[in-house]
C-alpha cells in the first residue's frame, strides 16, 4: 500500500479494538454503496484477530471460542494456509494454495457474493502455529477477492514495522490490502496504541459516507492518546536509526536457518518453519508419517517449560505441539545462538529419543 494513498483512522489501544475498527467501517462502506447485504466476513481456521465477542469470533481458535458461545455471525472461517498440516501429504505448495483459492470462492458462491464483505488475514499467520503462506497464496486469494468485489484486511498487528524484515508484512507477500491494522510493533508495546490504515480507494467512500450519514459515531475515551502516540513516534525513529527492520531480515534469515540445522536430524522435529524474526519448531510423535502427539501430553507446553529453565522464552503455542519464537528486532547473532543451543537442550530434555 503506498502511504500517501493512506489514511491513519481512530487510533486506539489494542489489536482487538482496532479490528473491531475495521469490521465496522467494512460494514459501514457498505451501507454508504447501497449495499446493506453485504456484511459477512471470512476468516481463517487459525486466525488470531483477538479475543473481543466480533473479534474473538473472526480468530479462528478454539480456545477463543469453547463456552463463549462463539464464533457469532456473521463470521465464517475457510482453510488455514497450513502446508505442514495439510490433509492430502501428496499436495505442493503450490496446489495446497490453489485449494485454499478453491475452497474460498466454494463458500463465497454458496453465501452468495452479495453477502460477503470482507477477508481477513494475518500475512503469516501467528498465534495460530507461526505458519507462512505457502508459495502463491495471497496471489491466488486476491484473484478470487477481487473478482467478487470483497476487501482484503490484511491483520499486521504482529507484522507491522519491521518483524519479517520488511516494514510491513502486505509489502513482505505482495498483498494490496484495503485496511491493515496494526497495534504491537507501533510502540515495540512499551505503550498500547493501536490502528487501522485505511488504503484511498476506500477512504473516498468513507468520506462521502460522512456527508450522506453524518459524523462516524465510533471512538473511545482514549483513542489517539497523548501519551501512547508520543511513544509510537520514538519508538518509530529507534526502528529507522537502529535500522530494525533490515536487522530482523539479517539476523532472522540466521536465526532459522541455524535453528533448522541444529534441529534436522531430531527424529520428533516435524517442521522449523517460519520468516524474518518469527520462527517455530513443531514437534510430532512420528516423523515419516507426521503423526501428532496427543494433545493431554502437553509435549508443547513442557518443551516450553523446559526451555524457561534455561533463561528463554519460547511460547507453547495453541492447537498443536509448536515452539514459537518472536525475539526483538535488535537480536544479534550471538543471542541467536544462545536460543539455538538452549532450544535445542529443552526438546531433547522432553524427547529424549533423539537419532
Ligand atoms: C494478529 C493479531 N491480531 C490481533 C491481536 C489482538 O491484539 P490485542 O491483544 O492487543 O487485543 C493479536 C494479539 O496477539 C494478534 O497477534
Amino acid at each position: 500500500m503506498n502511504p500517501r494513498q493512506t489514511e491513519l483512522c481512530n487510533n486506539a489501544l489494542s489489536g482487538s479494538d482496532a479490528n473491531e475498527t475495521n469490521i465496522k467501517l467494512i460494514w459501514y462502506y457498505n451501507n454508504v454503496l447501497g449495499r446493506p447485504e453485504k456484511k459477512k466476513i471470512i476468516s481463517r481456521w487459525r486466525g488470531y484477530h483477538g479475543s473481543g465477542v466480533m473479534t474473538g469470533s473472526l480468530t479462528g481458535l478454539e480456545l477463543f471460542h469453547n463456552a463463549f458461545d462463539l464464533p457469532r455471525a456473521p463470521i465464517l472461517h475457510t482453510q488455514a494456509p497450513y502446508y505442514f498440516r495439510r490433509a492430502d501429504r501428496s499436495m505442493t505448495e503450490a496446489q495446497f494454495s490453489q485449494d485454499c483459492a478453491d475452497r474460498l470462492e466454494a463458500m463465497i458462491l454458496a453465501e452468495g457474493p452479495d453477502t460477503v464483505a470482507a477477508f481477513i488475514g494475518e500475512p503469516i499467520l501467528g498465534t495460530g502455529g507461526i505458519v507462512p503462506p505457502p508459495a502463491g497464496y495471497w496471489q491466488k486469494i486476491q484473484a478470487v477477492l477481487k473478482k467478487y468485489d470483497i476487501l482484503l484486511v490484511a491483520d499486521e498487528v504482529v507484522t507491522g514495522f519491521g518483524r519479517l524484515g520488511s516494514m510491513f508484512g502486505s509489502d513482505h507477500y505482495g498483498m494490496e490490502p484495503d485496511l491493515i491494522t496494526v497495534a504491537k510493533g507501533l510502540t515495540s508495546a512499551y505503550a498500547p496504541l493501536s490502528g487501522v490504515i485505511v488504503a484511498d480507494r476506500m477512504w473516498q467512500v468513507l468520506v462521502q459516507g460522512s456527508d450522506k450519514l453524518g459524523a462516524l459515531g465510533h471512538g473511545w475515551t482514549y483513542s489517539a492518546h497523548p501519551i501512547c502516540t508520543a511513544a509510537g513516534i520514538a519508538n518509530l525513529q529507534l526502528i529507522d536509526e537502529m535500522g530494525l527492520v533490515k536487522n530482523a531480515g539479517t539476523v532472522g534469515a540466521y536465526f532459522r536457518s541455524e535453528l533448522a540445522k541444529a534441529l534436522a536430524d531430531h527424529r520428533n522435529v516435524g517442521d522449523v518453519r517460519g520468516d524474518g524474526l518469527m520462527a517455530a519448531v513443531e514437534v510430532v510423535a512420528d516423523k515419516d508419517d507426521r503423526v501428532f502427539f496427543d494433545a493431554a501430553d502437553k509435549i508443547g507446553p513442557r518443551i516450553s517449560a523446559a526451555l524457561a529453565e534455561r533463561g528463554v522464552i519460547g511460547r507453547a503455542m495453541p492447537q498443536g505441539d509448536t515452539l514459537g519464537f518472536a525475539p526483538p528486532l535488535c537480536l544479534t547473532r550471538d543471542e541467536a545462538d544462545v536460543i539455538v543451543a538452549r532450544t535445542v537442550e529443552a526438546v531433547r530434555s522432553v524427547l529424549t529419543s533423539a537419532r
